[in-house]
């Protein structure tokens, strides 16, 4: 059994203590242990092999979730959290082991995952670190309680509010736009309160910021500029409100040049970037490319995609599409390699047929999420073999990784 992350709300509550050993860890977060009756156990914040008193708090038929009280036998791997939030607010999940653990940690989980998923027996090719762990976060949106005047995040598997000074992922200029927005009230100005609502910040590495959703002294709501080099070249990036830009943009220019390493060197392929968002794949691959089309489902993306072409003057064949990543690609018809970047839900069934069917000579795929990849590749390996399969590690100190594939036509 793995953890899905969305056990909580179909559990009852209860309260009992045991002592367990943990086992291993179990995806999403938790790691898993058995209570003295065989019963699966989620527990957070512990490390395989340790001997913790934990307390049980809400149980289903077959499984349960429980919270460490005290860790009897500590893991040699454990380590003392760099901040001083974790394990209240439910942001990060492995900041008790050192980021070397964490990339094992999370290359076994991935590989798990595909056997559990796909029925697949697959390894890590390569693994792309992050160059930061800690100030990688180039956007947060906080949770407010206005009433009680606390701004951080929500405990897990909680609505209850930690309120933070600051996030050790978050880059340190977000730190600043949170302390203001902490204190602006105080000022006493009628215009600028203390935040009503929930309200977003977005930076980038050249301190540039965005505060949005709620009126804000000293920042703008506004779209930003973010600059990614890769092999010699340097594109400026329009970023609004709206659109989705990737989260840790130290590691963005090593999991674009992989990407292009999967490309041809003659320039002659026609290339489909699906789920594009602002064009940051889009752009770069395209000067490695005969043709590039992006599509992309939300407009203000597809705006800012324009845009950046524009501001980049870029002279290459691209283009994009605003619309549904299936539907486009019916019009747009095959190509040789198609770029896959799905939200966390991965592809649905139409556009993976579409995949099926068009066969282009390459697909890489990037994902976010690897269960859902490794649905999609299990489905694809019908045509398909995985020639590489990276762990991108975008998101240090929790369990997320973003994974990032090269699938070639077993008949090229
Ligand atoms: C994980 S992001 C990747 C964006 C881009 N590749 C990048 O790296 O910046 C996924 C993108 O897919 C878009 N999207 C979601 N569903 C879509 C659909 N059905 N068709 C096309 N795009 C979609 C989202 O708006 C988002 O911009």
């Amino acid at each position: 059994m793995e953890f899905s992350g969305k056990e909580s709300r179909k559990l009852k509550s209860v309260d009992r203590e045991e002592i367990v050993r943990i086992e291993r860890f179990a995806g999403e977060g938790p790691a898993l242990a058995y209570d003295k009756d065989g019963k699966i156990l989620f527990v957070r914040y512990v490390l395989p092999n340790e001997l913790v008193k934990v307390k049980i708090y809400k149980e289903a038929k077959d499984y349960a979730m429980a919270d460490p009280l005290e860790i009897i036998e500590p893991s040699p791997l454990r380590r003392d959290a760099p901040c001083e939030y974790f394990a209240m607010c439910g942001g990060c999940d492995y900041q008790m082991i050192t980021y070397a653990e964490q990339i094992k940690a999370k290359k076994s989980l991935v590989e798990e995952t595909f056997r559990r998923v796909a029925n697949m027996d697959i390894s890590i090719t390569g693994i792309l670190e992050s160059p930061k762990e800690l100030g990688y976060r180039n956007n947060m949106t906080y949770k407010v309680n206005p009433r009680r005047e606390l701004i951080g995040f929500f405990r897990k598997d909680s609505k209850s509010i930690v309120d933070i000074k600051k996030c050790a992922l978050e880059m340190p200029s977000i730190s600043g736009a949170l302390h203001s927005m902490k204190t602006q009230h105080l000022e006493k100005l009628e215009e600028y309160p203390f935040p009503k609502h929930n309200f977003k910040v977005r930076a980038t590495t050249t301190d540039e910021i965005g505060v949005y959703w709620v009126p804000t002294k000293y920042y703008e709501d506004k779209a930003v500029y973010e600059t990614i080099s890769v092999a010699g070249k340097s594109l400026k990036y329009k970023i609004s409100k709206d659109s989705f830009f990737q989260v840790n943009p130290f590691l963005v220019p090593f999991w674009l040049e992989k990407i292009i390493s999967f490309l041809d060197e003659e320039k002659s392929e026609k290339i489909v970037d699906l789920y594009c968002g602002i064009g940051l794949i889009t752009l770069f691959v395209s000067f490695y490319a005969k043709e590039t089309i992006g599509v992309e489902i939300a407009k203000s993306s597809v705006l800012d995609a324009n845009h950046n072409k524009e501001i980049n003057e870029i002279d290459s064949n691209v283009s994009f599409m605003l619309g549904d990543a299936g539907e486009c690609l019916k019009q747009i018809g095959s190509a040789d390699v198609i770029i896959v970047d799905p939200p966390r839900a991965g592809m649905d069934d139409i556009t993976r047929d579409l995949l099926l069917e068009y066969a282009p000579k390459k697909i890489i795929y990037s994902s976010c999420k690897a269960s859902t990849m490794a649905r999609d590749i299990g489905i694809l390996s019908e045509k398909y073999e995985l020639k590489e399969l990276y762990l991108v590690d975008m998101f240090p100190q929790t369990h997320h990784v973003e994974l990032l594939s090269l699938l070639v036509r077993k008949d090229v």
